[in-house]
């Protein structure tokens, strides 16, 4: 490939000048002016409760914010939790009494999906603004009712969108808005899940639709968001095919566990979490307060959620999308293409498999009648850098300005779940889904 023409990402991103980073807003003086701390309550202990949402805020945001309580429904896990942290922020078994006790100004969920939206809720009766992880939720019911109180409320909802925040996918969003490729007109985008990372989703809660609404909403609606946001417009059909070939009962063997099965010399999917001390603190240790295990089989007979995925999208916008999902690749990563009246642009990111991974993401931008342009993102940990970049949003500077419109809030959490939710009731009913036909929320051809 010849490097025809690079734009230096930084200059032109402005990144750095884009406000996430050391900006100040009225509401982060007024906190350290006076030296009032943010409180911040967690529901929700588990992995990503404690390496994204605790113990990173108290190691970047102690001089502003200030961790009234934790809750979770395991107790053993909650408790390892407090330690873990610190060992001085106050344990719930209940969350009413935790709200209540601690009255803090930000909820953060963390649970299991089908279990945020009674916290969302509860969190905004009980006077919290709330920072969710996504899925917002799993179904539309849920949906409505998150949307219903949070107008009841005047509370506000944030989705962590953390995958908007990386450098790389907030080029594209700049490219698309800077008119380089015309109008977009269609997209190609297929995202692949490997054999270490997909199959892992098959040993958690995750492989039941009932708590985690399936791939097609547990992990596609981060897909789903980016488009969204990608298009600045809302979709209207969704059209979808899924099947379950893979894990689950197609498996040739079975058992309940990695640690306690028969085949884990045969079994290329075999995992030690005991290798983990984190892990085996987090989950094994806590197993006899729930019954819920972490290494699972991936061949268990309830999986019901799908592991190949396809779906025909069309936004308000007229953009059709073509959409795929895929659970055992040998690589992990996606491909996506934007077309536009003028050109189109091209990424494909390869983040794990057999070779090694660049020091660089990479753009392509081809113009009709014209040149080939290549733009290289240099990479960062976390997410692309976005777990870090998001949380600077969300706890140091919440109104500074939102050049890239990264922030989400309810909305953009509905339109991301209700894609997947259409594409489970298109499977079921071999339709096509309106979603105007799930909720109150009509779909905008142009975001507002
Ligand atoms: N944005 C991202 O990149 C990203 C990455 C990983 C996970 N997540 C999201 O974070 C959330 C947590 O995921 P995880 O991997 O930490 O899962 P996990 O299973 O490790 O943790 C979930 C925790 O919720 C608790 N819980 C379940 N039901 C509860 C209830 N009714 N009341 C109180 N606590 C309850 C469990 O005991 C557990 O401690 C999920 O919503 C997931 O989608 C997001």
């Amino acid at each position: 490939m010849k490097n025809l023409n690079r734009r230096d990402f930084i200059g032109k991103t402005g990144l750095a000048a884009a406000g996430i980073m050391g900006a100040s807003s009225l509401r982060e003086v007024f906190a350290s002016s006076t030296g009032a701390k943010k409180k911040v309550a967690l529901v929700g202990t588990g992995v990503r409760g404690l390496g994204m949402w605790s113990k990173p805020v108290l190691a970047e945001f102690s001089d502003i914010v200030e961790f009234v309580g934790l809750s979770d429904i395991n107790e053993g896990r909650l408790k390892y939790a407090q330690e873990y942290l610190g060992g001085n922020i106050p344990i719930y078994g209940d969350f009413d009494e935790m709200m209540k006790a601690t009255k803090p100004d930000i909820l953060i969920v963390s649970t299991v999906d089908a279990t945020h939206s009674d916290f969302i809720i509860r969190g905004m009766e009980l006077g919290a603004d709330v920072v969710t992880e996504k899925p917002m939720t799993t179904d539309e019911e849920k949906c409505q009712a998150i949307l219903d109180t949070e107008r009841k409320t005047g509370k506000k909802v944030t989705v962590t969108f953390n995958y908007r925040y990386s450098p790389h996918r907030q080029k594209i969003y700049e490219i698309l808005r800077s008119g380089d490729i015309g109008d977009i007109t269609s997209v190609d985008f297929h995202w692949y899940l490997d054999i270490h990372h997909g199959a892992d989703y098959f040993r958690r809660w995750h492989r039941l639709v009932e708590k985690s609404g399936s791939l097609w909403v547990h992990k596609a609606s981060h897909h789903f968001d980016l488009l969204n946001w990608w298009l600045e417009s809302e979709p209207e059909t969704v059209y979808a095919l899924g099947d379950l070939e893979h894990y689950g009962k197609n498996g040739e063997f079975r058992g309940e566990t990695c640690r306690s099965c028969a085949h884990k010399h045969d079994c290329q999917f075999h995992w030690d979490i005991t290798k983990s001390e984190h892990l085996t603190r987090l989950y094994v240790n806590n197993e006899k307060y729930d019954g819920y295990h972490r290494d699972g089989c991936v061949f268990r007979n309830d999986v019901n959620i799908w592991d190949k995925m396809a779906a025909t999208i069309h936004y308000a916008n007229k953009v059709n999308v073509s959409y795929s999902l895929t659970t055992y690749s040998p690589y992990e990563g996606y491909r996506i293409c934007f077309n536009g009246t003028k050109g189109r642009l091209d990424a494909w990111i390869k983040e794990s498999g057999a070779m090694e991974r660049p020091a660089y993401d990479e753009i392509m931008v081809n113009y009709n009648f014209g040149e080939v342009e290549y733009i290289q993102i240099p990479q960062s940990a976390g997410h692309g850098g976005g777990d870090r970049r998001l949380r600077d949003r969300i706890f140091r500077a919440p109104e500074s300005e939102d050049k890239y419109r990264q922030s989400a809030g309810s909305r953009d959490g509905a339109m991301a779940i209700l894609i997947g939710v259409a594409a489970r009731k298109s499977i079921a009913s071999g339709k096509a889904i309106r979603i105007e036909d799930l909720t109150d929320l009509k779909p905008r051809a142009k975001k507002a």
